[in-house]
């Protein structure tokens, strides 16, 4: 699917989606969000002192000892609204 074709969500739904509020489990990363929920490494929303249900592009660069990659095997499922540019 071409990533223009997909729903766009704000900061604000993917907020809910922390593990915490709602079942579903996503996580932004450049610009894409990432549904992580059937993840045993993020149960309850939670990875290695990081919370689901943000934008983590920072996090991942700064502090996780992998790459993107490990977002292979998860969907997109959507496209984060005033997503900070993969620039910056
Ligand atoms: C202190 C920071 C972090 C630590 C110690 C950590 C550690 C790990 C470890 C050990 C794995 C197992 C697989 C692998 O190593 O490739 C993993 C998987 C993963 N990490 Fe991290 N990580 C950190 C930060 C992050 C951040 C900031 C993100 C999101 C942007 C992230 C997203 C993921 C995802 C999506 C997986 C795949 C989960 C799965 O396959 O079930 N991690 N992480």
């Amino acid at each position: 699917m071409k990533s223009e074709a997909l729903p766009e969500y704000t900061k604000a739904q993917l907020a809910l989606r922390n593990g915490q509020d709602r079942d579903e489990i996503w996580v932004a990363y450049l610009g894409l969000i990432y549904d992580v929920s059937r993840s045993r490494l993020w149960r309850r929303g939670n990875h290695y002192e990081h919370w689901a249900g943000q934008d983590l592009t920072k996090e991942l660069r700064q502090d996780a000892p992998h790459t993107e990659h490990v977002f292979d095997n998860f969907p997109v499922i959507g496209r984060l609204k005033d997503a900070v540019p993969a620039s910056s």
